[in-house]
């Protein structure tokens, strides 16, 4: 039986800290509907202290989401913690997400905190937040530059107090799967196994998804991630990056709809207004593109040839071909068929020694108007069917 692996998607947290991007609540709704179609096992809405308008959106969206679980971060603050639970009142299944950054660097230069003021901060906190919410993950900020002895006990004292889960934060993007899978496992194991274990990566030298997978191959229960792998700085693991992992290499169950892939993408693109970059993984406009020649011909004889995640699997209509003077003749055939000429075995040779010359000419790719004129001139007949 594969592992069930929680995925706690932060899109609407983590991924609302991109520089530039502020949701309103009616996107921040509509996403996390989308979200809960997607079949994510948290929805992380928001962190309700840090704006009125940001604890409307938690309440809005604790409102309408009612199967999956809604959570809320919060500082470890009184007064944060009671707004954050207030914004989650009307959840179905509400999460109290606190964090405190535990590393030497933060305690000394943000917090200004002890480490025993730190593990008294802890406690009170959880044990505050447990007044609203049976459920509470504690997050140890910049974990994976803390002291490890240290990190245990900021663990246990959040365990102690009424915490279930734990979330390991690589917040400034600074580990190598090989030293976080240990650092996870090693956690795992001094927690056992009523404790949830969980990952939060981002993605400063580009290992947030790896460092992710390694996670869950040394027994994180939990990854966090945000779709398009938004986020603060360079962003988070990505969504469809660690679900379409985890499913193809068969390393766990996350329960994610991996055919809505593309479409949400696409919504948290647009509303975000955030571009999705063409050669991104599973969601890019490239990702089931082919360009060259050898590569369309291959596709055309067993698309297993140069595909190794189907397209239909996340939920796109197929592959597509490019055509410029890289491609092919069967390719520069099979688009012009498929655009409706009737072109025979003898004129393929032509058109394709036509179609070269001209994709010689322009900066880019040829697109289908100047294929119609390139064979219309070559066999003087124009398309049968309208494309
Ligand atoms: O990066 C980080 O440490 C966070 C925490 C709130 C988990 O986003
Ligand atoms: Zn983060």
């Amino acid at each position: 039986m594969q592992k069930i692996i929680r995925v706690l998607d932060t899109t609407l947290r983590d991924g609302e800290q991109t520089p530039g991007v502020h949701l309103d609540i009616h996107e921040k709704v509509c996403i996390a509907q989308g979200l809960e179609a997607l079949g994510v096992a948290t929805i992380e809405a928001g962190f309700p202290a840090s704006s009125p308008g940001d604890a409307a959106a938690v309440r809005a969206i604790a409102k309408v989401v009612r199967k999956t679980e809604v959570a809320a971060l919060s500082r470890c603050v009184g007064r944060d913690i009671d707004v954050a639970g207030k914004a989650l009142r009307d959840a179905s299944c509400p999460v109290m997400h606190l964090v405190i950054g535990t590393s030497d660097i933060h305690m000394e230069h943000k917090l200004g905190m002890s480490r025993a003021k730190l593990v008294d901060t802890i406690a009170e906190s959880v044990r505050h937040a447990r007044r609203w919410t049976d459920t509470v993950q504690f997050s140890l900020e910049d974990a994976t530059r803390s002291d490890p002895i240290f990190l245990r006990q900021c663990a246990q004292t959040a365990v102690e107090a009424g915490a279930t889960r734990i979330n390991i934060a690589d917040t400034v993007g600074c580990m190598m799967p090989d030293a976080f899978g240990p650092m996870i496992f090693d956690m795992n194991q001094f927690l056992g196994p009523d404790i949830v274990v969980s990952a939060h990566c981002h993605n400063d030298m580009g290992l947030a998804t790896a460092n992710a997978l390694a996670a869950v191959k040394a027994g994180a229960r939990q990854i966090e991630c945000t779709i398009n792998g938004i986020g603060e700085r360079a962003g988070n693991t990505a969504l469809e990056e660690i679900a379409v992992i985890l499913a193809l290499k068969g390393v766990g169950e996350t329960g994610i709809r991996l055919d809505q892939l593309c479409a949400l993408s696409a919504r948290v693109a647009e509303m975000t207004n955030v571009a999705v970059q063409p050669n991104r993984a599973i969601v890019g406009a490239n990702a089931f593109t082919h360009s060259s020649g050898i590569h369309q011909d291959g596709i055309l004889k067993a698309a297993e040839n140069y595909q190794f995640v189907a397209p239909e699997l996340v939920g796109k209509a197929g592959h597509d071909f490019v055509l410029t003077a890289r491609s092919g003749r069967n390719a520069v055939t099979h688009v012009a068929r498929s655009r409706g000429h009737v072109i025979s075995e003898v004129d393929q040779d032509r058109i394709y020694a036509e179609f070269v010359r001209f994709a010689d000419t322009v900066p880019g790719a040829v697109d289908g108007d100047d294929l119609d004129a390139i064979v219309g001139r070559v066999i003087g007949k124009a398309p049968v069917l309208a494309t």
